[in-house]
Formats: structure tokens, C-alpha cells, sequence
């Protein structure tokens, strides 16, 4: 049985990680959601909040956790076989082919990358929360318990 880890700050979860997490729950027998726990990075829900909403999205089709430290401890804890990260651009591309190097190194896990489909490689959580900040409408880019969680936090 191959155990697909998705790690990622969803801060908030955007449709783009639902479409992600969506085909690695198609594409791998089991899939573990988790939360990255970075006290030195301020966010606008926590993780608590963050790991309730996946639970709503996937809590039937994948395990949901969240964790501290380092990706590859998390993933040896959890029994996971590799990680999926989705691209949605050439920035990404640099900056998690650096990530996927670098957990190769630390452990021999394997990186996996789904291409984003194109509908959502323009969203992104920071400026999910920046539109939703002042004032504009995300309805279509995050779910609509996300949306309603973030109306909830931004009143
Ligand atoms: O959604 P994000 O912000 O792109 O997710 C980034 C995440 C959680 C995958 C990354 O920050 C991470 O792996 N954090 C754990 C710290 C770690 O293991 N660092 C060393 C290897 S790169």
C-alpha cells in the first residue's frame, strides 16, 4: 500500500490544494493531510482551525494531522511513503524542487509533483487572504466552509 503525505501551511486550503489533495486521493491508496505547526510564522487560523477545516473537506478519505519541525521525521512517524506537492508555477517549480532535494537528502523520501490544474494556478493562500482582507469576494477560490471561516475571522 503506498501512503501519499500532503503537507502544507492551508492558511487557508484554496480550491488549488483541494484539486491536489483530490487526485493524490485518486492516485495513491492512502493520503495523509497534514498542517505544518510554525509558531514563528503568523497566521490567520490556526492550526487547530486549519486541521478542522481539512477534516470537513477530506476527514472520510484521509487522515489529517499536523505537525512541528521537520517534514521527513513527520512523514517516518506517520508511515508515509512519499510527499505531493502541487506546481502551479516556475517559482514554485525552484523553490519546491529545492524542498524536494533537500527531504531527499535528509531521508531518501521521494517528492511527487501534480501540475496544478490551470483553473487555479493564479490562487494562492496569501493573496486568498489578502483579497478576503479588503474586502473582496473569494466565493470559487476556497471552499465554502473555508470562505465561511475566513468571513467569520475577517468581521
Ligand atoms: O504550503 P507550503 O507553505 O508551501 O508548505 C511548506 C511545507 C510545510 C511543506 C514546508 O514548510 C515544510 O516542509 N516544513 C517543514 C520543515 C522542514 O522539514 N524543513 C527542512 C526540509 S525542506
Amino acid at each position: 500500500m503506498t501512503t501519499a503525505l500532503c503537507p502544507g501551511s492551508f492558511d487557508p486550503p484554496t480550491n488549488g490544494h483541494v484539486d491536489v489533495i483530490e487526485r493524490a486521493i485518486t492516485a495513491f491508496e492512502e493520503v495523509v493531510v497534514a498542517v505544518v505547526d510554525n509558531p514563528t510564522k503568523s497566521s490567520l487560523l490556526s492550526t487547530e482551525e486549519r486541521v478542522s477545516l481539512l477534516k470537513e473537506l477530506f476527514g472520510d478519505r484521509a487522515r489529517i494531522g499536523s505537525f512541528s519541525g521537520m517534514l521527513v521525521e513527520y512523514a517516518a512517524e506517520v508511515g508515509a511513503d512519499l510527499v505531493v506537492k502541487g506546481l502551479r508555477t516556475v517559482d514554485d517549480y525552484e523553490y519546491e524542487m529545492q524542498m524536494a532535494q533537500m527531504n531527499r537528502h535528509l531521508s531518501g523520501m521521494e517528492t511527487v509533483f501534480m501540475a496544478t490544474k490551470s483553473d487555479w494556478s493564479f490562487i494562492s493562500s496569501s493573496l486568498v487572504k489578502e483579497v478576503a482582507r479588503l474586502g473582496g469576494s473569494i466565493t470559487g477560490l476556497v471552499p465554502s466552509v473555508v470562505e465561511k471561516a475566513l468571513e467569520e475571522r475577517l468581521q
